[in-house]
C-alpha cells in the first residue's frame, strides 16, 4: 500500500475508524495529524467496540505503530485514560505509541472558555463537542499555547501554567465562570504527563526515518471535508485543516510523498452540531435512529440525516484531491423504496454546481434531486460487489460517478469483515 491519506468527505462520522481499521493491514505506521478527542472513531472487531479518541485506529492490529502528530490538540488526561482504556481491553500499548512533543494541550480552561462560548451564543452555537478545540487552537494561532514538550519539563511547565491560569481566570470570571485551581490542575498534568513520557518523541524525524526505511504510512483523518476551518460551512465549522493539506502540516511529512487520497463518505449524509446540511430530511433519520443507528460516537447526540449530496462530494473531491471513494453504510439504505441523491442546489432561482461559501446561502440552497430504486434487501453479507443487489451496486457507482472519483471499498456493516474491497 502506498502513503495514503485518508480524509471524512462530509461533515464527520464517515465511518473513518472502521476504514483505518480495515487498511490498517497494509500499513506499517498510522498518524493523526489534527483534530483531538472532539473525533471519536469506532472500531468493532469480533463483537467488541472500541471508540478512538485521539489515539490512531490502527492501535488494534499488532505490530503497528500509531503516531499522534505535531497538528493534534491533546488533552493529556483525557490521553493517559484512553491508554488504560484500551490496556483494559488487552491491546498492548509501549512501542507502538509515539506523540509529538510539538502537539499543543487542550487545557481546563479551554473546556470551560468553550462551553461559555457556546451558552453565549445561544440559538446561534455551533454544537461544540464542548472538549476545547477551538479554544486551543485560538491559543496555538495566537502563539500562547502550551505544548507537549512543555509539559515534559515540570518546572518550566508549572511556571508558564501559573500565568496561563491567571489570565484565564481573570477572562473566566468576567464571564460569571469559577476559578479554576492552579494547584490542581499542576497535579493533575504532571500526573498525566509522567504516563505519556515515554510516548513523547520527535514525530517528525521518526516518520521521515520510517518513510526512509520504505514504510508505509496511513494518515487517519479526523472530522469531515465541511467542517474544515477554512473550506467548510464557516463558521459551523471545528478549528483545524481537516481536508487532505492537513495530515502534510500535521505531521511534517511534505506533500511530495503523498501517494493517494482516500476519500470515505457515507451512503447518505450525517451532521451532528449547528450548520447547514442542505439535504436534511426528518424520514430519514426517523428510519435510521430506529434502527439504532447515527448517535454521535463522542457525545452521545442523535446525528442529523440527510440524503447523499453529490454537490458537496463533488467540491469534497476537489479540495482533498481524492482518487479513490470507500462508500461505507450502504447497509442503512436497505429499506427504502426510492432513494434521493441531491445533483445541484438552486438558490434564487440559479442552479449551483458548488457549495456556495456563505452557511446563511447554503442554508437556503434548495437541493435539486434525482431519484435511484431502492433494493429493499439485506446487504450484510456481500463480500463482492457482484454480491450486492444489483440497486445496490448501481446505486454505489453512480454516486461515485457524481463524486469524480473511483470507488474502491463498500462498506456494508460495522464489523471489519463486513466490507467490499474493489
Ligand atoms: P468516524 O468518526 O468517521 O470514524 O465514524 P463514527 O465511528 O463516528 O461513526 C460511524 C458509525 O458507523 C459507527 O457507529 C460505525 O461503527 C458505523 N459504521 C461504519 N461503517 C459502517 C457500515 O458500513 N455499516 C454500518 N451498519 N455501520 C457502519
Ligand atoms: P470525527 O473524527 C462529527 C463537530 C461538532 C460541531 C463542530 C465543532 O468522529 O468524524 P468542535 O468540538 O470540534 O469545536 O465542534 O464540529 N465535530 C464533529 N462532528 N464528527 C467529528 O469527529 C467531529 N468533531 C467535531 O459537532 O458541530
Ligand atoms: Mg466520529
Amino acid at each position: 500500500m502506498a502513503n495514503t491519506i485518508l480524509v471524512g468527505a462530509q461533515w464527520g462520522d464517515e465511518g473513518k475508524g472502521k476504514i483505518i481499521d480495515v487498511l490498517t493491514a497494509n500499513a506499517d505506521v498510522v498518524v493523526r495529524s489534527q483534530g483531538g478527542n472532539n473525533a471519536g472513531h469506532t472500531v468493532i472487531h469480533r463483537g467488541t467496540k472500541y471508540i478512538l479518541h485521539l489515539i490512531p485506529s490502527g492501535i488494534l492490529r499488532r505490530g503497528k505503530v500509531c503516531v499522534i502528530g505535531n497538528g493534534v490538540v491533546i488533552d493529556p488526561i483525557a490521553l493517559a485514560g484512553e491508554i488504560d482504556g484500551l490496556r483494559k481491553f488487552g491491546i498492548k500499548i509501549d512501542r507502538n505509541l509515539l506523540i509529538s512533543d510539538c502537539a499543543h494541550l487542550v487545557m481546563p480552561y479551554h473546556r470551560v472558555l468553550d462551553e461559555q462560548r457556546e451558552l453565549r451564543k445561544g440559538h446561534a452555537k455551533i454544537g461544540t463537542t464542548k472538549r476545547g478545540i477551538g479554544p486551543a487552537y485560538g491559543d496555538k494561532a495566537a502563539r500562547t499555547g502550551l505544548r507537549m514538550s512543555d509539559l515534559m519539563q515540570p518546572v518550566l511547565f508549572s511556571k508558564k501554567l501559573e500565568a496561563k491560569i491567571r489570565e484565564n481566570n481573570s477572562i473566566l470570571q468576567a464571564l460569571g465562570a469559577p476559578a479554576i485551581s492552579y494547584r490542581e490542575v499542576n497535579e493533575s498534568y504532571l500526573a498525566a504527563g509522567r504516563k505519556l513520557q515515554p510516548f513523547v518523541a520527535n514525530t517528525v524525524v521518526y516518520l521521515h526515518r520510517a518513510l526512509q526505511r520504505g514504510k508505509e504510512i496511513l494518515f487517519e483523518g479526523a472530522q469531515g471535508t465541511f467542517l474544515d476551518i477554512d473550506h467548510g460551512t464557516y463558521p459551523y465549522v471545528t478549528s483545524s485543516n481537516t481536508t487532505a493539506g492537513g495530515a502534510c502540516t500535521g505531521s511534517g511529512v511534505p506533500p511530495h510523498r503523498m501517494d493517494r487520497v482516500l476519500g470515505v463518505m457515507k451512503a447518505y449524509a450525517t451532521r451532528v452540531g449547528e450548520g447547514p446540511l442542505p439535504t436534511e430530511d426528518q424520514g430519514l433519520a426517523e428510519m435510521l435512529h430506529k434502527m439504532g443507528r447515527e448517535f454521535g460516537a463522542v457525545t452521545g447526540r442523535a446525528r442529523r440525516c440527510g440524503w447523499f449530496d453529490a454537490v458537496a462530494a463533488r467540491y469534497a473531491t476537489m479540495i482533498n484531491g481524492i482518487d479513490e471513494l470507500a462508500i461505507t453504510n450502504l447497509d442503512g439504505l436497505d429499506q427504502v423504496d426510492s432513494i434521493k441523491v441531491c445533483v445541484a442546489y438552486r438558490l434564487n432561482g440559479k442552479r449551483l454546481q458548488v457549495p456556495p461559501c456563505d452557511a446563511t446561502q447554503l442554508d437556503n440552497c434548495e437541493p435539486v434531486y434525482e431519484e435511484f430504486p431502492g433494493w429493499n434487501q439485506s446487504t450484510h453479507s456481500a463480500r463482492k460487489l457482484s454480491q450486492l443487489p444489483l440497486a445496490a451496486r448501481n446505486y454505489a457507482k453512480c454516486i461515485s460517478k457524481l463524486a469524480g472519483a473511483r470507488l474502491s471499498i463498500v462498506s456494508v456493516g460495522p464489523e471489519r469483515g463486513e466490507t467490499i474491497i474493489i
